[in-house]
């Protein structure tokens, strides 16, 4: 008799505990930053690796959840779209609530493996819903009374469609990078929009306050205050930076988990997907 309640008592316990390891039901994460370049609070909503994933009928549920929060801007920082899904989840999204806010973007990895044909096609869809993409480009933008620089670069993998190598991509990337950061001289609060953030040292040598994020993925597997992560692209196993807040000098990078679900051949363990906001006061 005790043995089988044992028994049950261990199953019910496993079932817990999957259930809660597979749970990939969108999570708001919330960080505060204070600077003193602002005085009036901005919210910032960072939107990474969607990869097309699908939130509900025309992205209602990821839609509202970004509209519960009333930001101010919504940053877009790659792999929105996927290359093996097709574009309608992201665009759904884009329809429901690009019209509403300033949108910022840059290109991740994924936009540019279809090739240059599909490349294109998803750069229209942004254009058509007034999405600003942001390639060695900055913006000036003035919210709230406060006026600051957005900054973007272009992923490294746009080499698939400049026809070059990985390493003149990298060494691209790496370039634009330095020509923003040599256009940043009125003393604004700067914003790095950036895909990958496994280059934290080289954005540190700059002289950017926030570097937004995504790529990683949470690192796919986690056991939270134990393993930030187990694996992420171009960082490799126990990755340093799979998501959350890191700081060196008067460099802050926030790198997203992402918003990928349904595109992944492994699941997400204790790492559910999120919807970033920061606060900047
Ligand atoms: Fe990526």
């Amino acid at each position: 008799m005790y043995k089988k309640k044992k028994t049950i008592l261990i199953a019910i316990i496993l079932v817990f505990l999957l259930t809660a390891a597979l749970d990939n039901r969108l999570k708001i994460v919330y960080y505060k930053l204070e600077t003193d370049k602002i005085s009036n609070p901005l919210r910032l909503a960072l939107i990474t690796d969607l990869h097309s994933c699908r939130y509900g009928e025309n992205e209602q549920k990821l839609a509202a959840a970004i509209n519960a929060q009333k930001p101010d801007i919504l940053m877009f920082v790659g792999d929105i779209f996927d290359d093996q899904i097709s574009d309608a989840n992201t665009e759904a999204l884009l329809s429901a609530v690009a019209a509403d806010y300033p949108c910022y973007y840059v290109t991740g990895n994924h936009e540019y493996w279809r090739g240059t044909q599909a490349f294109n096609t998803k750069m229209q869809i942004l254009a058509d819903y007034n999405v600003k993409r942001l390639a060695t480009d900055t913006d000036t933008i003035t919210i709230n009374e406060e006026t600051i620089n957005i900054c973007g670069v272009d992923d490294p993998d746009a080499y698939r469609v400049n026809n070059t190598d990985i390493q003149s991509g990298i060494a691209s990337f790496q370039k634009q990078i330095v020509q923003l950061n040599k256009l940043n001289t009125n003393g604004n609060y700067t914003i790095l929009l950036t895909h990958r953030p496994e280059y934290f040292q080289f954005y540190t040598k700059q002289s950017f306050d926030l570097v937004l994020c995504g790529h990683a993925h949470g690192g796919q597997w986690r056991l939270p205050g134990l393993i930030n992560g187990i694996y992420a692209p171009n960082q490799g196993f126990l990755p340093k930076y799979a998501g959350g807040q890191y700081q060196e000098n008067d460099t802050t990078m926030i790198v997203s988990r992402g918003l990928a679900r349904e595109s992944t051949r492994i699941p997400r363990i204790f790492n559910r997907p999120e919807l970033v906001i920061i606060d900047l006061t």
